[in-house]
């Protein structure tokens, strides 16, 4: 079974389903779509090589040919701007023409929910309105995957003994809530839910994303349309501290932030300022406790997903072998 993955390229994602379609030992077939005309047919990929075909994600024409002898499209394309929706649009109704099976646009966040409460991310509901037409008139199957904050966002500073390129998994965004990479006064931010407790946080390893997307890739009925949600782990910020705090070994600060001081920083930040916009109203889902993904796709497999406590134990126990 053929799966194309379009932005297949990337360190991160990309790297993570490809490697696990691979894995498989030729039960799926992974092919890389790029615009990149520059990469060579074969995308070298450990000891394997993996098919990459170029596309224009803005000619049908080109997607259709790309498609043609494809089962599932899996996008984890990532654009700034109105292109996005464009371009899976695209890419949604090519899949349909070529006679893919399965659709899964680019998801990977909080829920559909959360999604609406972000200005960028609502991109993503636009998306799923269009793919849910085509689900419910029968012309393509279609899931969509929440997976919560990756959990790399905590390899941030860890030790750098070899293995933290290893933690990032190809993620090279700035932090986020979590600053251990603050070495000498790392700090963790902390959104207030609205009786003051702590709220909880889905977050997922990259490097388990793609044995979560083959094992919803075996589910053998329809994906139907639903929210499969995987989960490496959900717990409260007040365990996230305590294990960070455990394996940082400096004291963290721990500055909490009420939803009103999170929608007066909103406030003050211009339509322009795009990250730090999304990152205030992603605390702000916090906030509203609407960070915990329900991890349906863990009850329908047996993917063991690594925890907070294996990720900080991984990355970070290093370093009490090493001081
Ligand atoms: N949950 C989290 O904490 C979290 C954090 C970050 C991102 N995400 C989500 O993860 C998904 C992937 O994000 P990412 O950061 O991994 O993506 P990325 O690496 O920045 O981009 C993925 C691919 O998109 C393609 N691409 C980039 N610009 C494009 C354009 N203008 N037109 C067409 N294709 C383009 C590129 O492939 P080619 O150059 O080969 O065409 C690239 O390899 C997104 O849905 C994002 O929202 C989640």
């Amino acid at each position: 079974m053929r799966v194309a993955i379009a932005g297949g390229t990337s360190r991160t994602l990309g790297y993570s389903i490809v490697s696990a379609l691979l894995a498989t030992q030729g039960r799926y077939t992974p092919v890389i779509l790029s615009r990149e005309a520059s990469i060579t047919k074969k995308h070298s990929h450990g000891e394997h090589e993996v098919e990459v075909r170029y596309v224009d994600y803005h000619s049908h024409t080109s997607l259709i040919a790309a498609l043609n002898d494809v089962d599932t499209v899996i996008s984890v394309l990532l654009i700034p701007g109105p292109e996005w929706v464009t371009v899976q649009l695209n890419l949604l109704y090519a899949a349909e023409a070529a006679g893919c099976q399965r659709f899964a646009p680019s998801e990977f966040a909080f829920t559909s929910s959360a999604n609406t409460m972000v200005d960028v991310l609502d991109a993503k509901n636009v998306v799923w309105e269009a793919v849910q037409t085509l689900v419910d008139e029968h012309r393509i199957d279609a899931a969509r995957f929440p997976c919560g904050m990756f959990m790399n966002y905590l390899g941030m500073g860890c030790p750098d003994s070899g293995r933290r390129e290893e933690a990032l998994a190809g993620f090279e965004e700035g932090p986020f809530l979590f600053h251990l990479e603050n070495n000498e006064s790392p700090w963790i931010e902390v959104p207030l839910r609205s009786d003051k407790s702590f709220p909880s946080l889905t977050m997922t390893d990259i490097h388990d994303i793609g044995r979560f997307i083959v094992a919803a890739l075996d589910i053998t009925e329809p994906w139907a349309g639903r929210e499969l949600g995987m989960a490496g782990d959900t717990l409260s910020f007040k365990d996230l501290i305590t294990i960070c705090q455990r394996y940082v070994q400096r004291p963290i600060d721990v500055r909490a932030l009420t939803e009103s001081q999170l929608q007066a920083r909103l406030s003050t930040l211009a339509p322009n300022k795009i990250i730090p916009r999304m990152e205030c109203q992603l605390a702000i889902v916090c906030a509203r406790n609407s960070s915990v993904v329900p991890p349906i796709l863990n009850h329908s497999c047996s993917v063991k997903a690594t925890t907070v406590e294996d990720y900080m134990q991984r990355y970070w126990g290093l370093k009490s072998f090493q001081s």
